[in-house]
């Protein structure tokens, strides 16, 4: 059976079934054609607040599914493929972050949603990559505090600390994305030659020497604007994120031009889901292999931390 019709299968089975199809822009091009929303991890979090279908297909990685059985308890919440991790939660565990609010006993616990449910309960807010600057702004404020704990993402600390000049204490110091931090000065530097009148946009999962040499730095969603409002004669664009989002905007916006940065900006584990599996899960939306469920007690603790970035945001 082709894409197409596998796709046509899945758009006629939704329509029969109670169900919304929630997908992130680095999922495969052909799941992103059928989904009903499609975003960046803030735009899926806010979405996912407002669901009112019985079942919630998210496409996507583990922690974006989890947040959205957080926001959605008495509705379930399906992956594609239970295997499609995102590796940088396991950069922070809950024994790592009591650690630290002992050390640091007045600070602000700030958890990136890339991260595990159990260590969102921990946190007193949450934040995307979109938001991180005025989430840690405020809660410094709300605690009078000149400092965060901020985790898991060492990059994205760095980052925020530069651009709030608030300091970030870093949960664990160098936890990380293994796709955007393989992003180099070298890449940065080959692509500004070959296309030299091209806007670089990187995401600020990547190191500091590469956001420094891009001319725009920014969430996923955050891109898609950029390159949706540039209203300037220059239609050439440079994309220092996952492939997917280029894959978005080279259909959304036919007349611009875009090229990848690097080759190795592909997050395998977004990948895991498949068209196949989609089709698969919506015949077969009771079997608990693809419920994703955050156990309540876990998920009534870490519903506050989200539910507060969600207000600050
Ligand atoms: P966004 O929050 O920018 O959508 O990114 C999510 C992510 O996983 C980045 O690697
Ligand atoms: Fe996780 Fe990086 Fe993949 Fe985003 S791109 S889901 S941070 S591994």
């Amino acid at each position: 059976m082709s894409v197409t019709q596998i796709q046509e299968e899945i758009l006629k089975l939704k329509q029969e079934k109670d169900v919304v199809i929630l997908a992130h822009y680095y999922q495969p091009i052909e799941i992103q054609e059928i989904a009903d929303h499609l975003g960046g991890s803030l735009g899926l979090s806010r979405l996912a607040n407002k669901v009112d279908t019985d079942y919630i297909i998210f496409a996507g990685v583990d922690f974006m599914a989890e947040t959205a059985s957080i926001l959605n308890q008495n509705k379930k919440v399906l992956i594609p493929n239970p295997e499609s991790c995102c590796p940088m939660a396991a950069y922070l565990t809950v024994d790592k972050v009591k650690e630290f609010k002992a050390n640091n006993p007045n600070l602000p616990v700030v958890v990136y949603v890339n991260s595990t449910a159990a260590v969102k309960a921990e946190s007193d807010i949450c934040c995307t990559s979109a938001n991180a600057v005025n989430v840690v702004k405020r809660i410094s404020s709300e605690f009078n505090a000149k400092a965060v704990l901020f985790g898991p993402d060492a990059n994205l600390a760095d980052y925020v600390e530069q651009k709030s000049g608030i300091k970030c204490i870093k949960m664990p110091e160098k936890g990380n994305c293994y796709v955007h931090s393989q992003l180099t000065i070298d890449d940065m530097e080959k692509i500004r030659i070959a296309y030299p009148k091209c806007e670089l946009l990187v995401h600020p999962e990547c190191i500091r020497e590469v956001r420094e040499l891009a001319d725009f730095v920014g969430s996923t969603g955050q891109m898609y604007n950029r390159v949706k409002n540039n209203t300037t004669s220059e239609n050439d664009f440079c994309i220092g994120t996952e492939i997917g989002l280029m894959e978005r905007m080279a259909q959304d916006f036919p007349n611009k031009n875009f090229h990848l940065i690097s080759e190795k900006l592909i997050c395998y584990n977004m990948k895991k889901n498949t068209i196949e599996l989609m089709r698969y899960v919506l015949d077969n939306l009771d079997d608990p292999m693809f419920e994703v469920k955050v156990p309540p007690e876990i998920a009534k603790k870490a519903l506050k931390p989200i539910e507060k970035m969600l207000e600050y945001s």
